[in-house]
């Protein structure tokens, strides 16, 4: 039996000291928070199409989380999805996606999640994921681990799985807003699904890179996310062993974001590139 999950150090850890990481898990717990009270109208707005949407509660979730960081790291930039932009005056950026994982918010599944990463000029620094619904927070420094909080309040080391071969492999990916797009994601998948164990669409980019980090997924991809969807996730997944790029030679990016253990990572960046996974080609 191979062990394809990878994963937590069983024993109940001390997250290491931060002041930048305590600072996004005080945030992200008070965003968790206010998005969690979920309200009797939920509205609903549409984006860049019909199937891309947008509540009240991302807009009042970002509002707070730059209310909160503008108060704690006067200076810091920020970068939010719904659209917040301040310049940075100290090299350092906040990048924040209220809400990753809208759709299944909307929809009231519980995957959905708060997403807050911080880098400088040298690159991602923290990285906070919380998923309320799912009872657990993910977090991580750099060059200090990666982290996940139990339902119990003890946090565990993470390590991604240790999967070698592309037929026994859980691969996760997500999909576009718009139909040119999704048009080139269906052909990349009629190349990728057969040769795998299987693929879910979980529907949070910041997740989907939590569960690499973890060992739940072998692998993630996708062409399309943004900056606010992978910042966290993308060094949550590094921090636990993982590797995260774009596609030939490139780091990750909105051409496509590819993250993996290293053996699963390499397999799969090369029948992506052999698809033409960066194109939108139908
Ligand atoms: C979306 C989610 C989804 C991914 C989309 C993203 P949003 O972010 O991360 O999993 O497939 O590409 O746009 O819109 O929920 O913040």
């Amino acid at each position: 039996m191979s062990r394809h999950n990878g994963s937590v150090n069983s024993l109940p850890g001390a997250l290491p000291h931060d002041s930048d990481l305590a600072c996004a898990l005080q945030v992200a717990r008070l965003a968790g928070a206010l998005v969690s009270q979920r309200p009797a109208q939920l509205l609903t707005y549409t984006k860049s199409s019909v199937a891309d949407v947008v509540t009240q509660m991302d807009k009042a979730c970002e509002d707070l989380v730059v209310s909160e960081i503008v108060q704690r790291c006067p200076g810091d930039g920020i970068v939010g999805e719904e659209g917040s932009q301040r310049e940075s005056f100290t090299g350092r950026t906040w990048v924040l996606d209220p809400i990753d994982g809208t759709t299944n918010y909307v929809y009231n599944l519980p995957h959905w999640c708060v997403s807050i990463g911080l880098r400088d000029i040298t690159g991602p620094l923290v990285g906070v994921v919380s998923a309320p619904a799912l009872d657990t927070t993910f977090a991580a420094a750099r060059g200090q681990g990666a982290w996940r909080r139990t339902g119990h309040g003890d946090w565990q080391r993470l390590s991604v799985s240790v999967t070698a071969d592309m037929d026994r492999a859980l691969i996760g990916t997500g999909f576009g807003y718009t139909q040119s797009r999704r048009s080139g994601q269906a052909r990349v998948l009629r190349t990728v699904l057969p040769k795998v164990r299987d693929i879910r669409r979980l529907g949070s980019c910041a997740l989907d890179m939590c569960m690499v980090a973890e060992g739940s997924l072998d692998a993630y991809f996708e062409r399309g996310v943004h900056d606010w969807d992978y910042a966290a996730g993308e060094l949550i997944a590094v921090e636990a062993g993982a590797r995260v790029t774009g596609l030939r030679g490139q780091g990750p990016g909105e051409t496509m974001v590819v993250a993996g253990n290293a053996m699963i990572h390499g397999a799969l960046v090369a029948i992506l590139e052999e698809c033409d996974a960066d194109s939108d080609r139908p």
